[in-house]
């Protein structure tokens, strides 16, 4: 991150939201046993709701539920599925109403991600992508709805903003993310009139997560070159503070819509990736990339 003369403030949401806002909700929250999906998890549960936490590695999650439950006070269970398999997460619920009776807050967050060029992208690899992040959202959607809608709850998805322009060796994720945004805009629509809201998060590139490790090579990162103009790079705590947000009654009248939390990013024309060097010659970043050309 380049020198800034300005840095944002890095808030907890207890600052300004009180911290009973979500007693006696449940939020269902896949990818929930590590990074950004985790640091949500804390948030909602720190402001007084339960969790079910779901994902593939059973061991990690476990481990990410005694923790969260340790530092807010409040039940965690972990869940283990795969969002790729309808059935596993129907499973899922059932046993997150087995133990909670409610499902309120829906956060579809389980994502795969990596470098590639096209040249060097297979089919298959670009498939899994596809599956796990909108197939995935769109089975987490299914398998939750009717509790959701029983509850008159709401639903974030975690997207990116990758797919706002042409992402050198992001085609995948890119793809892949339109189509949970065109997923929370449908839902939106369609179940608004039942009492359900839907919206999404994009995250920047976040400290201290495996995406920014995917992105930079590291996992807590200085990019050279890159800035917004907020000054930073997007904390954990910034999207966490927005899942707050959303889910509380003050955004009852927020539906629809995709908010990006890149610090404004996005409006700044600055390319990550030295442009056109970097796709004549993929070798010049060729410690970002997974596959090979
Ligand atoms: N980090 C960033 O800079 C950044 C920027 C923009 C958007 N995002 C988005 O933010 C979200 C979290 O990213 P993160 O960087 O914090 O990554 P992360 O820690 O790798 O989180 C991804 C989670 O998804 C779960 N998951 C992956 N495949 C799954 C599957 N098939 N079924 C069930 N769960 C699965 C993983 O758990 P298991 O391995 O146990 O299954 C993991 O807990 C993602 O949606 C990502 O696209 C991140």
């Amino acid at each position: 991150m380049t020198p800034s003369a300005y840095s944002a403030p890095v808030m907890d949401s207890r600052s300004t939201f009180k911290e009973g806002i979500f007693l006696g909700k449940v939020l269902f929250c896949t990818g929930g046993g590590s990074g950004i999906c985790k640091g949500m998890t804390e948030a909602i549960m720190r402001h007084g709701a339960n969790a079910a936490i779901i994902g593939r590695n059973l061991d990690r999650l476990t481990q990410a539920s005694k923790e969260l439950a340790e530092k807010t006070g409040k039940i965690c269970i972990p869940l283990q599925a795969d969002v790729r398999q309808p059935q596993t997460l129907r499973d899922a619920v059932r046993k997150a109403i087995e133990k909670f009776g409610r499902i309120d807050f829906v956060i579809c967050g389980a994502a795969g991600n990596f470098m590639s060029p096209i040249a060097a992208l297979s089919e298959n690899a670009f498939r899994t992508v596809i599956e796990i992040d909108t197939l995935g959202t769109y089975n987490t959607v299914k398998a939750t709805i009717s509790h959701v809608r029983e509850a008159k709850g709401a639903y974030i998805h975690v997207s990116a903003t990758l797919h706002y322009r042409g992402t050198p060796y992001q085609i995948h994720v890119s793809a892949a993310k339109a189509g949970v945004d065109a997923i929370s805009n449908v839902i939106a629509v369609e179940e608004g009139p039942h009492g359900v809201r839907s919206n999404v998060l994009a995250p920047g590139f976040t400290s201290g997560t495996e995406g920014m490790r995917v992105m930079t090579g590291k996992k807590t990162n200085k990019a050279e070159g890159f800035s917004n103009p907020l000054g930073r790079f997007t904390e954990i705590q910034d999207v966490a503070n927005a899942a707050v947000y959303l889910f509380s009654p003050a955004a009852c009248y927020l539906t629809g819509q995709v908010i990006p939390i890149d610090g404004g990013a996005e409006h700044l024309r600055g390319d990550f990736f030295p442009y056109p060097s970097s796709v004549i010659n993929p070798s010049s970043v060729e410690t970002l990339l997974k596959a090979k050309i």
